[in-house]
């Protein structure tokens, strides 16, 4: 009870005057008719609301919350979701979860320790006792919850926002862990940002010239376009053939790397894109034009060298798709041999994917050839460190930007056809 009052006066002062136009409801949750738990919730989304000068607030379908990872949110973080589910807080609309440090129906086999299982699984339950959806995964959107066209939503997790804004033309703002789960618990936002038309509007034209084949190239070119762009929303021409949904997954994920896109729109795709009141050329104000040489720049980057013995190939950052799934298993029997014994290859997906992939053998077509298939954790919020690994290749640029940082790994980015030939040969090699 006094951690629970601890958290109450770290969030808000009760004193303070309310700006906002509440509705019956919301005042009746603000002043905790509905719990303590949906009270903080509400105080939560007040303090942001009246920050970004919002005059109400609006409904939304779904939440989708990060920093659900006990390595990302320590026990400050668990103990602060423990005192929302105690305080009877339970989610009015859907939610789900971001990846979590550990692969909870897995984790002793795979080697990840008892001490951070533990702690994991105390968040995890608390998560559960208010209701949230047992889908963890950074691509919720791919494990069947589908915001519609419209639709407003609080999603954090970047590269999944970029992708509900952007390719299915749902509304968010770039949600934090605590306001999406606030969000969740009383189904609701303060409107603003990307909720309102103006926000969504195209502010800068990009041109691409460059040659898109592989997933990587589209997490590349994101990579590259996100250092460039800060806040603005791009409009995307000259992409030709139309992306896949893979490749404009990698994309969004690679967009929210660095800077702080949250929605773009391309060429006769994104479902905004042939709206004259979002796209129109008069109201953008600048123009970046992308080349082959640009792409090929962020391989470099991202890679320290050409050639290097790895131990490690880490595939699906974002998680992957069930296509993906397939693709990876093809792309290892092509090579016809297994994969080398000191490599760890390992391939992140949900739970749901997992489940599909295991009906469709792919799972088993994987893991025949050395691979294993990874759910409910990612490439950077799992605790890789414990495993005595330093040299990793992946396909993803999110992935290469964060593990030399967050995990001192040495990195190797490329595209999955690399990523599997090096862990077959145990070796790194960039074919371009
Ligand atoms: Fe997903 Fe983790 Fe990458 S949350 S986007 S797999 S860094």
């Amino acid at each position: 009870m006094a951690e629970r009052e601890e958290v109450l006066k770290e969030i808000c002062s009760k004193q303070r005057r309310i700006r906002m136009r509440l509705s019956d409801q919301e005042k009746k949750m603000l002043d905790g008719k509905e719990g303590f738990g949906c009270q903080k919730a509400m105080e939560i989304l007040v303090g942001l609301g009246e920050i970004y000068g919002c005059e109400t607030m609006i409904p939304v379908k779904s939440a989708h919350i990060s920093g659900s990872s006990y390595k990302g949110s320590g026990s400050a973080g668990s103990r602060f979701v423990t005192s929302l589910a105690e305080g009877g807080g339970r989610f009015k609309v859907p939610s789900t979860l971001n990846p979590l440090s550990l692969d909870l129906d897995n984790w002793k086999e795979l080697g990840f320790s008892e001490k951070d299982c533990k702690n994991q699984l105390a968040t995890v339950e608390a998560y559960g006792k208010m209701g949230c959806s047992s889908a963890c995964t950074c691509t919720p959107y791919l494990a069947g919850k589908i915001p519609a066209f419209g639709d407003h939503i609080a999603w954090s997790e970047s590269s999944a926002l970029i992708f509900a804004n952007s390719v299915l033309g749902a509304r968010t703002n770039r949600e934090g862990g605590v306001s999406a789960l606030a969000s969740g618990l009383t189904g609701r936002t303060p409107l603003y940002g990307f909720h309102t038309e103006e926000s969504r509007r195209a502010t800068v034209l990009v041109e691409n010239k460059a040659c898109l084949e592989a997933d990587s190239d589209y997490s590349a070119l994101g990579y590259h376009l996100g250092n460039l762009l800060g806040g603005d929303v791009p409009f995307l021409a000259g992409f030709g053939r139309k992306p896949t949904v893979q490749a404009l997954k990698a994309f969004s994920a690679g967009i929210s790397t660095c800077g702080n896109v949250s929605l773009f729109h391309l060429e006769g795709v994104t479902p905004e894109s042939g709206d004259p009141k979002i796209v129109s050329r008069r109201i953008m104000n600048g123009k970046i034009v992308v080349s082959n040489e640009d792409l090929e720049a962020v391989y470099r980057k991202l890679s320290g060298t050409a050639q290097c013995g790895i131990d490690y190939v880490a595939i699906g950052c974002p998680h992957l798709g069930i296509e993906e799934m397939r693709e990876v298993a093809v792309a290892l029997e092509k090579k016809g041999r297994r994969i080398d014994p000191r490599v760890k290859f390992w391939v992140f997906t949900s739970r749901e994917i997992k489940a599909r992939a295991d009906e469709l053998g792919y799972s088993r077509r994987i893991t025949e050839m050395g691979g294993e298939i990874i759910c409910n954790t990612c490439v950077v919020s799992s605790h890789m460190e414990n495993f005595g690994l330093r040299y990793v290749a992946t396909n993803s640029a999110k992935a290469a930007h964060y593990m030399p940082s967050l995990l001192d790994f040495q990195v190797f980015f490329g595209t999955l056809e690399e990523c599997t030939e090096a862990a077959i040969r145990g070796r790194w090699s960039r074919a371009k």
